[in-house]
């Protein structure tokens, strides 16, 4: 990740000031927490059946887009069926005796949450699948001659497992989740909901308007409205009487280059590379992401859910498209079929 894209106000990875700040915010009951409803129904069902029945809850694969919450949802799981977690990610455990580390310190329906979960190394992975299936593990001591195998029998456990990427799972790996849920962007409302209840445990006072204002330019994304509600309040407390109204968020979130659609610098330069450069498109992803100096993944898991969210991109099998919408967004004349316009007016440069 490279520095501008860790220092966005509306990146949708953590940074450390969230893991702070999202701890207090995060709700701890499914009651609590607002959106992502057909997971939500899911997993209540599963949750009530596997407490009823005495049993551990099946393993849970979460995916969806970085900043959905699927971190505070393995936490409301572990919350809902009364059990503790332990939290790791895929890159984090680096040997097969990290995860027996880990696994061996289980207690009975204990939740290991694996976050990044494709990027476990091989070798890790096929440790994990007896322990997911039969609750065995069966790891190697010593070297050469000398190496012998033990089994070791581990107590029920529940592994919850988050990706922003599905696809990159190997199929046996994703074939032994039980649960596969797929988070969706949040809407206006949801988002709104949540501002208002983050700014309730924040202590500030908010209006509905201006709660909506923000919830409107957070991409879809809890984390990103939770960071720029914080954002918004210091300018609220310094130079506007303390009060979030839709004024007072505009003009903080204005201060923060963020546009009334959430769009910031780095985004308005990947359209407007296609745009000026690539006649709208398409344009293959990798020649996409080389032209804007970014990883090819960060493209993909980054800055695209949000603009196809709204409509300005859209994937087809020759590259990425770049929609009439967009074009209006930034005011350049649209024109169907091919030649659109490049005008040289509308720099990357430019600020807004
Ligand atoms: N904070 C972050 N995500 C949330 C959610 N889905 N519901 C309530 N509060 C949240």
């Amino acid at each position: 990740m490279d520095f501008e894209l860790e220092n966005r106000i509306v990146t949708s990875n953590e940074t450390s000031e969230d893991s702070e700040i999202e701890y207090s915010l995060r709700p701890k009951t499914l009651n609590e927490y607002i959106g992502q409803k057909k997971a939500k129904e899911n997993l209540g069902v599963f949750i009530e059946a596997a407490r009823g029945r005495g049993e551990a809850l099946d393993h849970v694969l979460l995916y969806g887009p970085p900043g959905l919450g699927k971190t505070t949802l393995a936490t409301v799981i572990a919350n809902e069926m009364g059990v503790n977690i332990r939290t790791t990610s895929g890159p984090a455990i680096e040997k097969p005796g990290d995860l027996a580390a880990l696994l061996t310190n289980l207690q009975p329906h204990d939740i290991l949450f694996i976050d990044e979960i494709h990027r476990l190394s091989r070798s890790v992975e096929e440790i994990l699948y007896p322990a997911m299936e039969d609750f065995n593990l069966d790891i190697i001591i010593g070297k050469g001659p000398s190496a012998r195998s033990i089994q070791l029998e581990l107590k029920k456990f529940t592994l919850i497992g988050a990706t922003t990427r599905a696809g990159s799972l190997s199929a046996p790996l994703r074939d032994r989740f039980g649960v596969i849920s797929r988070l969706e962007m949040y809407n206006t409302s949801e988002l709104s909901e949540i501002v208002t209840r983050s700014a309730g445990i924040l202590g500030i006072e908010i209006e509905p308007s201006g709660a909506e204002e923000i919830a409107s330019r957070s991409r879809g994304t809890p984390r990103i409205a939770n960071r720029l509600l914080k954002r918004v309040r210091d300018f609220a407390e310094i130079k506007a009487d303390s009060v979030i109204t839709r004024d007072v968020a505009d003009k903080a979130l204005k201060m923060l280059e963020v546009d009334d659609l959430g769009l910031d610098a780095n985004d308005k330069r990947m359209l407007l590379t296609v745009i000026n450069n690539f006649g709208g498109g398409p344009v293959g992803l990798d020649t996409l992401a080389a032209t804007i100096g970014e990883e090819a993944n960060t493209v993909e898991d980054v800055y695209e859910p949000y603009l196809m969210q709204i409509g300005f991109i859209y994937r087809t099998p020759r590259g990425r498209m770049v929609t009439k919408l967009a074009y209006d967004h930034f005011g350049i004349p649209f024109v169907e079929n091919g030649s659109k316009s490049t005008n040289a007016n509308y720099s990357i440069f430019d600020g807004e």
